[in-house]
């Protein structure tokens, strides 16, 4: 699959419910939340359908993402359909860990190539005032035992200058002694509406600033084509960390994403509106060849990078939660 400026999509997205059990502030407000009717959303046949379609068409790699992946019923024996019974080489989940509890053996066995733990803080206090929700304790749990899992581990952390900037440094401390990924994340837009005022946005340049301070010149590792994060590699250390540009987008050159929605609706950019209802179209009885035409079409006029994306919009902002996009 190429995109009109020959780029190779390998890499899709797949949403799989736009709920939440956490109410983190950078991606949903409180309360007011209209979660999808489950008649909206995709069945597991759906997107079962959908993920063997284009892991024949080489998109080889694949990310579960949400809201909450573990909230919405079934997920495992949805995973592990995708595993036995698709081509799809490298599966990844994207998630907060705070339901993962009960299905460790099962995800151990699922041999994820990676597993990346949506994780803003150290502190428990801190925790709830982020997420808004208990969850702590059993997030910690799950750390260490994705850490001891043959998978690589990745903490996603959204580094916002008025919450958790005396988290930056312990978190990736635990770079150290384990041989994990933390990664700091630029926070963008996408909360669902509640207004961020530009001061209080840290860039990358910041990040990198903050870190140096603290570690030293960090030099970049090779990064790996198509990654959001650059990474770096600091003495003594197991493992690594890195800087994810997610509002400065500097990384589409080499963009090899599409997603799809917990909705159905195909995204060819994180920061497009939408491009196509795939959903829609499969329960007009679209057969395989004609969703195939529709995806390829799409990704021919995918955006440039997501400025181009954001500029394309129907005229909305960027004010849709995460939850609803699936990161
Ligand atoms: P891997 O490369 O497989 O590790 O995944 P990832 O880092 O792309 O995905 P993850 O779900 O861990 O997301 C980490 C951060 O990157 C989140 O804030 C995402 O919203 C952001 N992100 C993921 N994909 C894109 C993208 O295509 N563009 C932009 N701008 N940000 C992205
Ligand atoms: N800005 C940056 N990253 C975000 N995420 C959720 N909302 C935002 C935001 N507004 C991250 C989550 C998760 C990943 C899929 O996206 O922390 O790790
Ligand atoms: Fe790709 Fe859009 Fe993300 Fe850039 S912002 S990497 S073009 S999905």
């Amino acid at each position: 699959m190429i995109d009109g400026y020959g780029r190779s999509i390998n890499y899709l997205r797949l949403a799989v419910t736009d709920r939440c059990n956490l109410r983190c502030h950078y991606c949903m407000p409180e309360e007011g939340i209209n979660y999808i009717p489950r008649k909206e959303l995709l069945s597991y046949e759906e997107m079962l359908r959908l993920v063997k379609l284009l892991a024949n068409q080489d998109v080889h790699k694949l990310r579960i993402t949400g809201g909450e992946p573990f909230v919405r019923k079934d997920l495992i024996h949805f995973l592990e359909a995708v595993r036995h019974q698709t081509n799809v080489q490298s599966l990844n989940i994207t998630t907060n860990g705070t339901l993962c509890k009960p299905y460790l053996d099962t995800i151990e066995k699922l041999q994820f190539n990676s597993i990346n733990l949506s994780l803003d803080t150290l502190d428990k206090d801190r925790f709830f005032q982020i997420a808004r929700r208990e969850g702590y304790d059993e997030v910690m749990d799950v750390l260490d035992a994705f850490s001891l899992m043959d998978t690589h581990l990745k903490i996603n952390m959204v580094v916002m200058a008025d919450s958790n900037l005396e988290d930056i440094i312990p978190m990736a401390l635990l770079a150290k002694e384990k041989d994990i990924a933390v990664r700091f994340i630029e926070e963008m837009p996408f909360n669902g509406g509640t207004h961020r005022d530009k001061q209080n946005i840290w860039d990358h340049k910041d990040i990198n600033k903050h870190l140096e301070k603290e570690f030293g010149p960090l030099q970049a590792t090779d990064t790996k084509h198509g990654a959001t994060a650059t990474t770096y590699k600091v003495k003594d250390f197991k493992g690594q960390i890195g800087i994810i540009p997610a509002y400065s987008r500097t990384f589409c050159g080499l963009c090899n994403r599409l997603r799809i929605t917990a909705k159905g609706v195909l995204k060819t950019c994180l920061y497009d509106d939408g491009v196509f209802d795939l959903k829609g179209f499969m329960r007009n009885g679209a057969n395989d060849e004609d969703l195939l035409l529709a995806v390829k079409s799409a990704l021919l006029h995918k955006a440039k990078d997501g400025f181009q994306a954001e500029h394309n919009r129907s005229g909305n902002k960027l004010m849709e939660s995460m939850s609803t996009i699936g990161g």
